[in-house]
């Protein structure tokens, strides 16, 4: 039966995403690392000189663990060893054995990001891709074509650089924004306090609120079992799905933590650490023989001190795909390639973001910056 509507606006039911999520797992405290995967390989991913250790070699020389007096998650380059020539410097790559779908929200709570010259930290989905001595923080989303930044926020705070986040466009540039606030990253946001990140991961769209130790909401700062992204203001990075569906560019996420150091080598996006026109924007010398070899005294801020990270969702943990829990090397699923991977499409779909291009490097050889 045919029907004549003259409330024609009654038939247009706008889609409102959850704005409310309830809490579905904490990583905090003492354990703090119980549910991730160590890479246990050498950086095949963005090709730094660093060697991304094991969970019992990383436990052993105390570049990951708890502070027993702050009770504070600590990932470190390794500052004690000195490193020879055409030897590799260890750090620590990690990544959630879980994995987080479409309506969820992640909180990271830190006091300081790794930082230095030839240091280059990522907190996937690129919530923080910081470079170098660089003062601002970066935030990014890289895909497969086709995912273009059609009406975003008016940031106040934040400068949107690129809108094309393709891996093929612009070197694998990503759909960037800069957060203006130099709290964000680097020195600035240690002398701060650090702050707390919050990322928006739903059906419409991607979003980024940064808060300096100061300025965080006492909805985020009291631990609260459930957040409401509604409350909290214009977002640092806003990236809506008017022009990229998330369910098309954006598989479920793995949490990754990571610092490598010169790295993003051509062939692939040759931006970033160790890219010479990069890295002598603020840092003198050559990334690899000037920093990462020798005696490391280049590192003592080149760690990440994290308070929590808390994952909560709209739907329960409907939106988590379980991983296995091990202490896994690279060729394990979920935040090796698949979660990294800039080296080929079917790898992009696998992460709202990572660095630059994954690099396959023959051997182990290293290419200096
Ligand atoms: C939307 O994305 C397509 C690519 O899928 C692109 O050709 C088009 O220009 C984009 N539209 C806008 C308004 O940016
Ligand atoms: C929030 O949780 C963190 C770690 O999980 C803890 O150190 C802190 O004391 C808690 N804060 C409140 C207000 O409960
Ligand atoms: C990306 O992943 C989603 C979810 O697995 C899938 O539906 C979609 O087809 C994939 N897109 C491409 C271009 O591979
Ligand atoms: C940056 O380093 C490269 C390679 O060493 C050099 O050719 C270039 O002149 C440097 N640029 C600046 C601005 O110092
Ligand atoms: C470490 O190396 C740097 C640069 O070569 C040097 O200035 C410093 O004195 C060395 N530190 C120690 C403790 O040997
Ligand atoms: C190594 O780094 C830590 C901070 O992570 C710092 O406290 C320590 O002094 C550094 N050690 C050396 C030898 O530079
Ligand atoms: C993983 O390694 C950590 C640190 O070495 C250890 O405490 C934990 O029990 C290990 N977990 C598994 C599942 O082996
Ligand atoms: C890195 O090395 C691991 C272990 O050999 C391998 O499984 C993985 O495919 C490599 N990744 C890349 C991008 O080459």
């Amino acid at each position: 039966m045919r029907s004549t509507n003259i409330f024609a606006f009654t038939l247009v039911v706008p889609f409102v995403a959850a704005t409310s999520y309830d809490i579905v797992k904490a990583y905090a405290g003492t354990t703090f690392f119980d549910d991730w995967t160590f890479y246990n390989h050498y950086d095949n991913l963005t090709n730094g000189d660093t060697i991304f250790v094991s969970a019992a070699d990383a436990a052993a020389d105390q570049l990951a663990y708890v502070d027993s007096t702050t009770n504070h998650a600590i990932i470190k380059v390794d500052n004690t060893s000195t490193v020879p020539y055409n030897q590799k410097r260890n750090t620590v790559r990690i990544f959630s054995n879980d994995r987080y779908g479409v309506g969820s929200v992640w909180v990271a709570d830190m006091y300081h990001l790794p930082y230095g010259c030839s240091v280059w930290p990522a907190c996937e989905i690129d919530t923080l891709e910081g470079v170098n001595l660089q003062t601002i923080n970066q935030m990014g989303l890289h895909t497969l074509p086709g995912c273009t930044i059609v009406g975003a926020n008016d940031l106040s705070t934040s400068t949107q650089t690129s809108t094309d986040c393709s891996y093929l466009a612009n070197d694998n540039q990503g759909c960037l924004v800069m957060d203006n606030n130099p709290a964000s990253y680097g020195a600035g946001f240690a002398a701060a306090g650090g702050g707390v990140w919050v990322t928006e991961f739903a059906s419409t769209g991607i979003s980024i609120w940064f808060f300096p130790r100061a300025n965080v909401p006492s909805s985020i700062s009291s631990n609260s079992s459930s957040i409401d992204t509604s409350t909290l203001g214009t977002p640092s990075g806003n990236w809506p799905s008017t022009n990229c569906s998330m369910s098309q560019y954006f598989d479920a996420q793995n949490l990754i933590l990571d610092i490598t150091l010169c790295g993003g080598k051509s062939p692939s996006p040759s931006y970033f650490a160790g890219n010479a026109a990069i890295f002598n924007e603020t840092c003198t010398g050559v990334c690899y023989t000037d920093y990462v070899m020798g005696n490391g005294s280049n590192y003592a801020t080149a760690y990440f001190e994290i308070a929590s990270i808390r994952v909560y969702s709209s739907d329960g943990t409907n939106n988590i795909i379980p991983g296995s829990s091990s202490n896994g090397t690279a060729t394990s699923s979920g935040g090796g390639a698949a979660s990294t991977g800039k080296s080929a499409a079917e790898t992009i779909n696998g992460s709202i973001a990572a660095l630059v291009a994954s690099v396959v490097v023959g051997g182990v050889a290293l290419l200096l910056a």
